[in-house]
């Protein structure tokens, strides 16, 4: 059977489906802007002197931590001490993400509201497991009236969550979810699996990228997870420097002294930015329009690559204009 289209037949397909999306109330992403988060570092809500570090640190975001990082018995302080952080402190140049406990957890329902009241960009949902744990996240705040510039984060760290990741990530692809970024939990991924987290992360490395690729798909960020031992600095800076290569868009931090090593990680080098614009100057000229494919200094450029020179151009601009 002849399984060809016309290219009007194929448009029609395509509004077709686009009017059944919204039809079932979900409305499209088209593309999010950009924002930088090489540097994602868990502040505990419970550690006084951590807090009043915050201001003063270069990271790109901040989470503000009373799920593991916080013991059970200092959970409600820590809630209370994050009420009265936000209230005094104006929002910087940085990302600010509660993370609650569990919904399923004594201390979760309290903490959803406490971080809704504390308008963060970002409430980080821990052991997301499937869609629902997202969405009736995301009823809730709709309910509750809270901005829309609310939005969810999810860690993706338990064997049920990698297995489902990529329903999860397709919410990335309804703006009524809010989801925008995965941030994955090496060390609760280990403690599950009894898999060693050990440098090199040989026996992680097809998990990982399962979840960065369900995540791509879903046009969601996708941060990766800490490396523990925050003295050995060379080993950080290795992994880092594998993490940007996986196309993680940044490493969530335990420590201050890993944040500068992240920003550079993940900030394209020098290299990559001058052939970014060779790239898009090549194009430019009266002699390659309409043109797909080139020949630059020895090698094919397609337009593909086009649109990637452009994307770095963009981004190393929004970091520059960051710092
Ligand atoms: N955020 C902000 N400030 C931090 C910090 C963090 N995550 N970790 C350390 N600091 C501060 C310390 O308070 C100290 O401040 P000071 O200069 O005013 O005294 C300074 O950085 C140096 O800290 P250091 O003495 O080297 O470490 P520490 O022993 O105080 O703390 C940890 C070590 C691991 C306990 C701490 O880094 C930490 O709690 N990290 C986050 C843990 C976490 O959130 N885990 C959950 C996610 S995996
Ligand atoms: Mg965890």
């Amino acid at each position: 059977m002849n399984q060809s289209f016309s290219p009007v037949a194929l448009y029609a397909w395509q509004i077709s489906a686009l009017a059944l999306l919204l039809s079932s109330g979900q409305k499209v992403v088209m593309s999010k802007p950009f924002r930088p988060r090489r540097s994602v570092l868990y502040v505990p809500a419970s550690n006084p002197k951590a807090l009043a570090k915050v201001a003063s640190l270069n990271a790109d975001a901040i989470i503000f931590d009373l799920e593991d990082a916080v013991a059970p018995e200092a959970k409600e302080d820590a809630r209370e001490a994050l009420r009265a952080y936000f209230a005094a402190n104006p929002a910087g140049k940085a990302e600010r993400i509660i993370r609650i406990n569990h919904l399923t957890s004594e201390w979760g329902g309290e903490d959803l509201l406490a971080a809704r009241a504390c308008k963060p960009n970002a409430i980080l949902l821990p052991k997301v497991e499937n869609l629902q744990d997202v969405t009736g996240v995301a009823e809730v705040l709709e309910e509750t009236d809270a901005s829309e510039n609310v939005r969810l984060w999810a860690m993706i760290e338990t064997a049920r969550g990698i297995i489902n990741a990529d329903e999860i990530a397709e919410l990335g692809l309804r703006s009524t979810s809010r989801l925008d970024c995965f941030v994955v939990g090496t060390n609760d991924i280990a403690k599950e699996t009894g898999t060693v987290l050990e440098k090199g992360r040989h026996f992680f490395t097809p998990w990982l990228m399962q979840i960065l690729l369900c995540a791509k798909a879903g046009h969601l960020d996708i941060i990766d997870g800490v490396y523990n031992d925050f003295n050995d600095m060379s080993g950080f800076e290795s992994e880092c420097g594998e993490s940007f290569k996986m196309g993680f868009d940044g490493k969530s931090l335990i420590h201050p002294s890993q944040i500068e090593p992240a920003n550079k990680a993940f900030t394209p080098v020098s290299e990559a930015v001058t052939d970014a614009r060779s790239i898009v100057q090549a194009f430019d000229l009266a002699e390659n329009a309409g043109k797909g494919a080139i020949s630059l200094n020895g090698r094919m450029v397609e337009r593909m690559h086009l649109e990637t020179a452009q994307k770095l151009l963009a981004r190393i601009e929004t970091i520059n204009h960051s710092n």
